[in-house]
């Protein structure tokens, strides 16, 4: 019997590939980088399964040219704003993401990047690093405490949580804006206030954002949102770029309607914005948030096992678009 194809289109980490060549006839590409869209649709033709990266736009032409075996996309992210589910789901294809292992590595960078802009640290590796420290001096690089500070958290979710679980042992005052309130538990043990988007905008130091980019997200935060907060607030961004309008960043930080940015994530990755290249009150980071080696191993190992249980028939347990039980 000829065994279900897949096509992973990058390598990730062997733990789950092997569990995919204990399964299946497996290609992984081995294209330096993203895989550009005309090599894609030629692997993926006649395929099972397929294993992508959030940077692989997997649209129609991508479904259409896959042909009628394929039965799952297992996206290598929690965020799946690359794939057209709707689309899958119209051709009966599953969708899969990986949620929950990646929620705390990805809490931890933000505050790496929260940390890092309101003390300066990539500024002062720079000045070190130049030959330039001199000794101690009261006025050397003056940053902002988070000590006590008030953060703001959109998007009140797996990540968002983990977010705010960490502001506790910094004593800071927690606000959070989402589509749906927690229970009053929750915002009691992590100490956590709901209020609406300006409030939070107006009110806090520091600004995170932690929402999947849907229509509804994009450019949740322009020019009006910049222009609400505080000029000593600071806005980080571990989500996805296009949440944040960029070239509005930049007038925001130039013109100083705010003092820093610290993103992971851009509007059109892997490009910047030329701009914020040259300011210092930014840190900038590759889209390294769930990036541990503990993590992405198990992002390889639930990938593989969205894809094994599809294949058997089965209820992938990371499945996205549930509403395609219905129409078996
Ligand atoms: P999650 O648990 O689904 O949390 C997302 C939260 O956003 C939910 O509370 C959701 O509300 C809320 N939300 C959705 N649409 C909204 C809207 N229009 N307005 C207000 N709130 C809205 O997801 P997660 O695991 O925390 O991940 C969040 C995002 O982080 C992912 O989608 C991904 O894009 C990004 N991410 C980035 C990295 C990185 O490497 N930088 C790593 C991991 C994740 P409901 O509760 O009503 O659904
Ligand atoms: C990373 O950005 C993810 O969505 O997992
Ligand atoms: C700083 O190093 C201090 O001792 O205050």
């Amino acid at each position: 019997m000829t065994r279900p194809r897949v096509f992973v289109t990058s390598k990730i980490p062997e733990e789950g590939l092997k569990i995919l060549y204990e399964n299946f006839d497996v290609e992984v590409s081995d294209h330096d980088g993203l895989i550009p869209k005309g090599i894609l649709v030629e692997k993926v033709k006649g395929i099972d399964a397929l294993l992508c990266l959030l940077a692989d736009v997997i649209d129609k032409e991508v479904m259409e040219a896959a042909g009628p075996r394929l039965k799952v996309i297992a996206n290598y992210a929690v965020g799946y704003n690359n794939i057209d589910v709707e689309e899958a789901t119209k051709r009966g294809i599953m969708v899969t993401n990986t949620p929950g292992v990646l929620t705390e590595t990805t809490a931890d960078l933000t505050w790496a990047l929260m940390m890092a802009v309101a003390r300066r640290i990539v500024e002062g590796d720079k000045f070190v690093r130049a030959g330039k420290f001199r000794g101690w001096e009261p006025m050397l690089l003056l940053g902002t405490d988070l000590y006590g500070a008030t953060l703001g958290i959109i998007g009140f979710g797996r990540i968002g949580q983990a977010v705010a679980r960490r502001a506790i042992g910094f004593k800071m005052k927690v606000l959070y804006y989402s589509r749906s309130r927690v229970s009053e538990e929750i915002e009691r043990e992590l100490n956590a206030t709901y209020v609406d988007l300006n409030t939070l905008l107006k009110e806090s130091d520091f600004i995170t954002l932690h929402l999947p980019l849907t229509k509804q997200t994009h450019h949740l935060i322009g020019e009006d949102q910049f222009k609400l907060m505080k000029k000593g607030a600071y806005l980080i961004n571990t989500a996805r770029g296009p949440i944040v309008d960029e070239k509005a960043l930049v007038k925001a930080l130039e013109e100083k309607w705010i003092r820093g940015a610290a993103l992971d994530v851009f509007e059109n990755e892997p490009q910047v914005e030329p701009e914020l290249l040259e300011l210092e009150n930014v840190v900038l980071a590759p889209h390294i948030g769930s990036a541990s080696h503990a993590t992405r191993t198990k992002m390889s190992i639930m990938a593989a096992e969205n894809i094994v249980k599809a294949l058997k028939g089965e209820i992938p347990p990371n499945l996205v678009n549930t509403e395609i039980l219905k129409n078996k």
